[in-house]
């Protein structure tokens, strides 16, 4: 029974590894949550699938799960917001709502030889200028592509008009107002600006660049912005609530940090790590190999601009420990085995699974273990697999100064990984930086569920938001420079051993 009295807000966060539901009150505390996992599908190596019929039906369950826990109902509801997995690729038919094909990940490589043609062919500057990314196999529009050339009939089904796109979001907004029965078919600004077919200038679908890649323009959704009514849930628990919010998971969590100032930024520690900075209007251009992308857009306000550090591989490497090497049998078993020894033993471990991302975007490269040893054991394994995302952070915030020419103040974390003190510890070691984490660790839902109570009137405006924000924990350095300056050399030879691994 909760101890909040209403109204709420309820947040979906459909993930990489699972979906989520989170009930919020007015002050922005968790009221109940309920999450359930969904298959990883490996069909050969550098691809990865997910089912998008499992994930709505899992979507349904903790939806009606967290519901329950909170012993309210959808009187007591007054908005639910989305947020999700970007760039995750599902083409459904409109008619069934039958996904055509499973879900191609963002970590999926498969769409690399095409990249690489498109870069050859159109160049990769088209693309960055007008839509913030550089041609690489994580983003969105070459999935789609991908899909219309290999699922056998689908291009001339899709020129008929029957196949709708969508990343997450659309998926679970069209199924939630109604599915084949009068669902809309929307996505917002944040995850369109991960398609690489939206235009970041005009926030609209680039059709110049929809052409080049090979996508008809009558699968795409509508793209609205981040804040606002899209429509009201069919049927379920939630019948009649309002879906008034749609971000990007990384997108809300800048958003459930309350970065709304330029120059804010948070990094959030999940599958992947993902660092945005808060650009407000400007469009900076990368220099430095980080994405230009949308932060947020509310309702009919100006869009707010963000760069971005996009690392693919850092939970989802302590998952690997795990599940398919056995070393550990609970993901909080790294920081236990990982303290039982001072350091790394001379092992450094790039977890170039799905290529390297920012700030190299090389998807030739692979996973490499250096500096083995006879005297290394599983605890310096252990070590080296959580330096890998402290050294992987370190070098996105350097790219982030050299871009913004803004000096790191201190870093807002998020996200599963952050319990672990000595990975907290060792980042604000190798950033050299304070290390700040907030009181509610999962500021992705909670993003979402802020939007979402934006659009319905629920809170005022930001500044109420931001009287909500209390930090939890700070880590500081401790690390003498000299060590840190050695051990980063290391690092980045380790990193360029990855490279080039695959032609
Ligand atoms: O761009 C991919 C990102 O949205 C995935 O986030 O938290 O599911 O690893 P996460």
């Amino acid at each position: 029974m909760t101890t909040s009295t209403g109204p709420f807000i309820a947040a979906i966060d459909q993930g990489t590894t699972s979906s989520r539901c989170i009930v919020f009150d007015r002050d922005g505390r968790i009221v109940a949550v309920d999450q359930k996992e969904h298959e990883q599908i490996f069909p050969k190596p550098g691809q990865v699938e997910h089912d998008a019929t499992e994930i709505w039906t899992n979507v349904q369950e903790v939806v009606a799960g967290a519901i329950a826990k909170a012993e309210i109902t959808s009187a007591d509801v007054k908005a639910v917001g989305i947020t999700n997995q970007r760039e995750t690729t599902v083409l459904w038919d409109r008619h069934t709502g039958e996904p055509v094909h499973n879900a191609l990940v963002w970590q999926d490589t498969r769409t690399d030889a095409l990249c690489k043609e498109l870069g050859r062919n159109v160049g990769q500057d088209r693309f960055r200028r007008e839509t913030g990314l550089p041609l690489a196999s994580y983003f969105a529009g070459p999935k789609v592509r991908w899909l219309l050339d290999n699922v056998e009939g689908l291009r001339a089904r899709a020129e008929a008009g029957d196949i709708l796109f969508g990343t997450m979001d659309s998926w679970i907004i069209w199924n939630l107002t109604g599915g084949p029965q009068g669902g809309v078919h929307v996505t917002d600004v944040t995850n369109a600006s991960r398609t690489m077919l939206m235009n970041l200038h005009t926030l609209a679908w680039d059709e110049k660049i929809a052409e080049s890649m090979e996508v008809p323009l009558n699968v795409l959704p509508e793209i609205k912005s981040s804040a606002e009514v899209y429509g009201h849930v069919k049927e379920g628990v939630l019948a009649g609530v309002p879906v008034a919010s749609a971000l990007g998971d990384q997108q809300a969590a800048l958003f459930g940090q309350t970065c709304f100032a330029e120059g804010e930024a948070k990094s959030t520690y999940g599958t992947g790590t993902f660092m945005l900075m808060n650009t407000g209007d400007k469009i900076i251009n990368s220099y430095s190999g980080l994405l230009t992308t949308v932060g947020y857009q509310i309702g009919d306000q100006k869009p707010v601009y963000a760069l971005e550090g996009s690392i693919a591989v850092t939970g989802s490497l302590v998952q690997w420990m795990r599940d398919q090497m056995g070393l550990i049998k609970s993901a909080a078993e790294i920081e236990t085995l990982a303290s039982s020894v001072e350091d790394n033993g001379g092992v450094y471990f790039v977890p170039a699974f799905s290529g390297l991302f920012a700030p190299y975007w090389r998807s030739d490269a692979r996973g490499v273990v250096a500096g083995l040893t006879r005297y290394v054991t599983k605890a310096h394994i252990a070590r080296a697999v959580l330096e890998a995302t402290a050294w992987q952070t370190r070098e996105i915030t350097d790219a982030m100064t050299k871009d913004s020419g803004v000096e790191l103040a201190a870093l807002k974390v998020d996200g599963g990984m952050t319990s672990n003190n000595l990975l907290m510890q060792t980042l604000s070691d190798f950033l050299d930086a304070p290390v700040v984490r907030p009181m509610v660790a999962e500021t992705t839902c909670l993003g979402a569920a802020y939007a979402a109570g934006l659009a319905v009137g629920f809170w005022p405006d930001t500044d109420a938001l931001r009287a909500n924000w209390r930090r939890a924990a700070e880590w500081t350095p401790r690390m003498p420079a000299e060590q840190r300056d050695r051990e980063y050399k290391s690092w980045l030879k380790a990193v360029e051993r990855s490279m080039g691994w695959v032609d």
